[in-house]
């Protein structure tokens, strides 16, 4: 079987000398949803920004069978949907339809299409309604909603979410693992959400430090880095008790 994304001793230092990468090797396969867990500051979405060439380090990344070069960059692309840990990044067109329809725009598709592509991934997300807004008038959630829509609308092979579940209301991240679970696509996931890991992942990895320093069952992993919400002590619960 080969790897969907393959990756071997990459580094990386940002220009005022942050050594963000240090060594990582990791690999995807068809089929899996791995969860990436790890301190804040520990190189998650510095890792992600490599697989499609946003940032470039040392070592060698293979993207469905593809070493990840200048040439094969637009490929590659196309073969990995990202949502970014900032929306803001992700939204610039004047409206949340000419968003969402950009991706199947750029990869070929005719302009009834790509709306028609858009419509149906905006409705995938519950964001239909907002179809004719200026994406940078929408709430946080919604943001998010619509850069996942976005990448809905270009049916990439692989799906890389930095942390997808942040600003969604309780029911917005029921939706979206349903609609997760039901995505075909293999999956990596960033989050710091335990629980959404457990429903989603057949696999976690840690980072610490810009390095890969463990993987396995998502429940091992959690427990192995103690790395629950933390319960509020006594006292302080119980002044929230009072005060509500
Ligand atoms: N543009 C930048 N210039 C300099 N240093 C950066 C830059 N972006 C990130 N870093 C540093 O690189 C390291 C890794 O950052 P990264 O954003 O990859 O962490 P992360 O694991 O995604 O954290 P979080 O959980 O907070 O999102 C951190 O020490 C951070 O301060
Ligand atoms: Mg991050």
């Amino acid at each position: 079987m080969t790897p969907l994304i393959e990756v071997r001793g990459l580094h990386f230092q940002y220009e005022d000398g942050t050594k963000a990468l240090d060594g990582v090797d990791f690999t995807l396969d068809p089929g899996e949803t791995v969860a990436l867990f790890g301190a804040n500051g520990s190189g998650k979405t510095t890792f992600v920004l490599h697989l499609n060439g946003i940032l470039r380090g040392q070592g060698d990344i293979t993207v469905c069978g593809m070493p990840l070069g200048k040439e094969t960059l637009p490929a590659v692309r196309s073969k990995i949907g990202m949502v970014f840990q900032d929306s803001d990044e992700q939204l610039f067109m004047p409206t949340v339809l000419d968003d969402v329809a950009f991706g199947p725009l750029n990869l070929g598709s005719t302009p009834h299409q790509a709306i028609h592509l858009a419509e149906a991934a905006l409705d995938q997300v519950g964001m239909q309604h907002a179809s004719g807004k200026a994406p940078y008038h929408l709430s946080a959630g919604e943001k998010k909603r619509v850069a996942l829509a976005g990448v809905l609308a270009m049916n990439p092979e692989i799906l890389v979410l930095d942390e997808p579940n942040t600003f969604l209301d309780p029911p917005g991240q029921s939706n979206l693992v349903h609609l997760l679970k039901s995505l075909p696509q293999a999956k990596l996931i960033i989050t710091h959400d335990t629980h959404f890991a457990a429903a989603l992942a057949t696999r976690a990895v840690f980072f610490e430090k810009g390095k890969l320093v463990a993987e396995g069952p998502v429940d091992e992993i959690v427990q192995r880095f103690n790395w629950r919400y933390s319960a509020l002590p006594a006292d302080l619960r119980y002044s929230a008790q009072r005060r509500f």
